[in-house]
């Protein structure tokens, strides 16, 4: 076990009809105008849009509006959304709708709070010093960003997607009313589930620093996301089940299932950010796909893990040599990710790379990632090719 700090600050306000408060949640941050950053339709289709003004306004707390944000959100509506925080005097980014929404409303709010060109962050050219409040109304369970330190964006010339973490942008409040989630198509529920469930098993794979507590909250939090994906793949309005996976998708990624590690693996997610930059894929589809692929090769570096987790996670007999178990488990992931009709491979996700894209792609990981990336097995340029040919079939 390593030394930690467990830092997670943003206020949560869990349950049906939780969305009216957040006017008075805006106006409790002392703020004088907000910005609602909202996506490309589904917010206003669905009347949220409409109540979270109303609620705002009932608050008495001035608000304009930036929508058409996309997934793997672009560098460009960032820039804009700066410069109109700037005219107005913007002090708060209310971010309504999902991981897209909530990382390009933290941009925007490091954007406005420093003269400095933000890309420079996810550039890794410097880190901020400053960044404007932001809360968010979640209508998507899945990146957790609605209380993690991270943001993600896409830099629109050359697909460039990187990330860049900082407490400054955790959330103040997270609005979470899983009726929200109601009206996702279940391609994108799927694609959530799988990106919650890798968001612990990143910090879960790793053979430096465990904790048995650590552990088994990571194991109950991966089997209570399967068991209700499954749930939700036949009855998408199952309340109980849209709130436990919309609960677990926070707990997945605020930190709580790394505490006590060496901060987990996280290669998965730097392949997936470039197939995600290069193809435009549905995140959590993309890791699905990757997933596989990724795990055969590094699961004998990472052996006792791998082991425990088929055992623990997937209900795999461990009667076998650990390979075979190891093995079993990693299959057992796949067949649960075919169940709710997500990808396994290349194809699956609908595209399919020439050599020459596979190479970039590793390339731009090596890049991305300062050389190495990994900690079940550290990963190199050509190690991330590796994965990208055995998944792209
Ligand atoms: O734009 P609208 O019309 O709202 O449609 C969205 C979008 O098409 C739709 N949607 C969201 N809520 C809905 C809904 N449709 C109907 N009803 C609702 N209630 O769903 C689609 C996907 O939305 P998006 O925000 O892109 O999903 P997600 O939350 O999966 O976010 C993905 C992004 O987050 C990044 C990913 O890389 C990707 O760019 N990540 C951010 C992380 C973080 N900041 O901590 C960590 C993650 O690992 C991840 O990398
Ligand atoms: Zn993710």
């Amino acid at each position: 076990m390593f030394q930690f700090t467990y830092y997670t600050p943003t206020m949560v306000v869990f349950g049906r009809g939780a969305e009216e408060k957040t006017g008075a949640l805006v106006k409790a941050q002392g703020c004088k105008k907000v910005l609602i950053h909202y996506g490309g339709g589904s917010a206003a289709r669905s009347g949220l849009l409409e109540r979270i003004k109303d609620s705002l306004t009932r608050a008495g707390v001035a608000h304009m509006e930036l929508g058409g944000v996309v997934p793997n959100p672009r560098l460009s509506l960032v820039y804009q959304g700066i410069e109109l925080a700037r005219e107005e005097g913007v002090d708060f980014i209310l971010a309504v709708g999902g991981g897209s929404v909530i990382d390009s409303s933290k941009a925007i709010a490091y954007g406005a709070a420093e003269e400095a060109d933000v890309w420079d962050l996810y550039d890794r050219a410097r880190k901020a010093k400053a960044c404007l409040p932001v809360g968010v109304v979640l209508t998507i369970a899945a990146a957790g960003s609605e209380m993690s330190n991270s943001s993600v964006i896409t830099k629109d010339e050359g697909g460039v997607k990187r990330g860049y973490n900082d407490d400054l942008c955790r959330p103040r409040f997270a609005v979470m009313n899983p009726e929200l989630t109601m009206t996702l198509p279940p391609y994108q529920t799927a694609s959530g589930c799988v990106d919650i469930l890798m968001h612990t098993m990143e910090r879960y794979f790793t053979p430096n620093g465990t904790m048995e507590i650590t552990d088994s909250i990571a194991e109950g939090l991966m089997r209570t996301v399967m068991k209700n994906a499954v749930i939700l793949r036949d009855d998408p309005q199952n309340y109980e089940a849209r709130a436990e996976v919309m609960w677990a998708g926070s707990l997945s990624h605020n930190g709580l299932t790394g505490c006590g590690s060496d901060g987990g693996d996280w290669a998965p997610h730097g392949l997936e950010h470039e197939m995600g930059g290069m193809f435009d894929v549905t995140h959590g589809a993309g890791l699905a796909a990757v997933w596989g692929s990724w795990a055969r090769y590094v699961y004998r570096d990472c052996l006792d893990r791998f082991v425990r987790f088929a055992v623990n996670v997937m209900g795999v007999d461990g009667s076998g040599t650990a390979q075979d178990v190891a093995l079993a488990g990693i299959k057992a992931m796949e067949d649960f990710y075919r169940s709710i009709h997500m990808p396994t491979c290349f194809s699956e996700l609908g595209i399919s790379p020439t050599r020459e894209q596979l190479k970039t792609m590793a390339h731009m990981l090596h890049i991305a990632s300062g050389g190495k990336k990994g900690a079940a097995k550290v990963l190199y340029e050509a190690d991330f090719l590796n994965i990208y040919e055995n998944a792209n079939h």
